[in-house]
């Protein structure tokens, strides 16, 4: 459910029409509906209210400092995998207490700045990383909160790139081996084993991969607590998908009701990272059509968005559906939807039944809320585009255009080639 709806042929997006914004702003841009924030965010609370839990949305999945602001509003906590993410939540309003910080790679002094801000958990990937954390914790004169992060060696049937818990992926620990990690973790001075994390995937689609992994945490946990090592947090991790295409995913309520039911006895304090569930539908990406061209019998159509805007069509092979800002009523045509970029790899949409657009007209690229602006690039030297926050009957550039200076800010040219 979303707040992207047309008023006669007209797009809007709340109160605002997006052609009177792709005029103010230019073209082309992202934009987020708050309500349909909100509206995602409240849904994931509800679905879990009555049991003791924290939520941690996944800040990778849309950084936007207004973005993060309105969740911290509405108490959010933050999963961090970053010390710029780490930057971006403080600087946001939100609340270090309510931090969780995951990655298998976490640098030496990410680490210190989230012992400094007290985050409420490391999510540890690794001895090695375990043993940097109690380090730097004993620099510090603190003792550090930890989680590991094991794998439990669960399929969650998504795209590859996506698939984060089974045993080829580099993440976490093998859960056959985190008795031991644990007990490492006991016996160091600097870090205190507190909770067990897990996170499968992104994009999942059906609720049993989760059950699969609650089930296989569960044993861990019960068997931490004979050996007298307290856990008091099970972190499942983002994943729920959303709807792109033709997928059904389950609705929040139902993911919380079968969760709320697998855990319940297990008297921790769940945490959960939602990303692309509560932002995924929350956000389009508006662009103009250039030009249009039919190759030997292949339409065309060429916007001002590229891949460097939006990867995630040439990177994923993800599908994210068109809509016109401005509707014909006519027939469809059958065409590439292309951006700009010097590669064939680079299109929003292929062999696509869509409007005939033609030069200078508006098309909205859907559910872009959750890994679009974060994912973009400079790439062919290429400004970053706008973001923009509607609420109700206003909108608010949150994040401007750079401009080609913005992208040379940093480079210099050596004396030895300079004339
Ligand atoms: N927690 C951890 C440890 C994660 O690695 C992720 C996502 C999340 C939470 C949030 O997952 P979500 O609820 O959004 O599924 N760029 C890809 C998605 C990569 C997801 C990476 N990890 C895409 O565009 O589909």
């Amino acid at each position: 459910m979303h707040h992207f709806k047309y008023r006669g042929d007209q797009l809007y997006c709340e109160d605002v029409s997006i052609r009177e914004v792709a005029e103010k702003v230019g073209t082309p841009f992202y934009l987020y509906s708050r309500a349909t924030l909100e509206r995602h965010y409240l849904a994931f609370e509800k679905a879990l209210k009555g049991t003791s839990h924290r939520i941690c949305y996944s800040v990778k999945a849309n950084s936007n400092l207004a973005v993060l602001a309105l969740f911290a509003r509405l108490g959010s906590g933050f999963d961090i995998v970053s010390g710029g993410e780490l930057a971006r939540v403080l600087k946001s309003g939100g609340d270090p207490s309510k931090v969780v910080f995951s990655g298998v790679g976490k640098g030496t002094e990410e680490i210190g700045a989230a012992l400094e801000a007290g985050i409420l958990l490391f999510n540890v990937e690794s001895l090695p990383e375990l043993r940097e954390i109690d380090r730097v914790a004993g620099l510090l004169g603190k003792r550090a909160p930890v989680a590991f992060r094991v794998n439990p060696d669960v399929d969650p049937r998504t795209h590859p790139y996506i698939s984060t818990g089974l045993k080829q992926n580099k993440f976490g620990i093998p859960i056959e081996e985190a008795v031991e990690a644990y007990r490492l973790a006991r016996d160091l001075p600097h870090v205190e084993p507190l909770g067990v994390d897990c996170h499968i995937g992104s994009q999942l689609t059906e609720i049993a991969p989760f059950l699969a992994a609650v089930e296989k945490v569960k044993g861990l946990i019960e068997t931490l607590r004979k050996e007298g090592i307290a856990i008091r947090y099970f972190d499942l991790g983002g994943g729920l998908g959303i709807n792109y295409d033709e997928e059904e995913p389950p609705h929040p309520t139902e993911y919380g009701r079968a969760l709320i039911r697998h855990t319940q006895d297990l008297d921790c304090t769940m945490i959960f990272e939602p990303g692309r569930v509560i932002v995924g539908n929350a956000g389009i990406l508006v662009t103009r059509v250039r030009y249009t061209k039919e190759n030997l019998g292949r339409k065309f159509i060429i916007v001002d968005a590229g891949m460097n805007d939006l990867v995630r069509p040439s990177l994923y092979q993800a599908y994210h559906r068109i809509q016109a800002v401005e509707r014909k009523i006519t027939e469809n045509i059958t065409a590439d939807v292309v951006g700009p970029i010097c590669e064939s790899g680079d299109f929003l949409a292929q062999e696509r039944e869509i409007q005939p657009y033609e030069q200078g007209d508006l098309m909205a690229v859907m559910s872009v809320g959750g890994y679009g602006f974060v994912m973009s690039s400079n790439y062919n030297t290429r400004p970053r585009v706008p973001e923009i926050l509607v609420t109700e009957d206003r909108y608010f550039v949150v994040r401007k255009r750079e401009t080609a200076e913005d992208l040379m800010r940093g480079e210099s040219i050596p004396p030895f080639l300079q004339r």
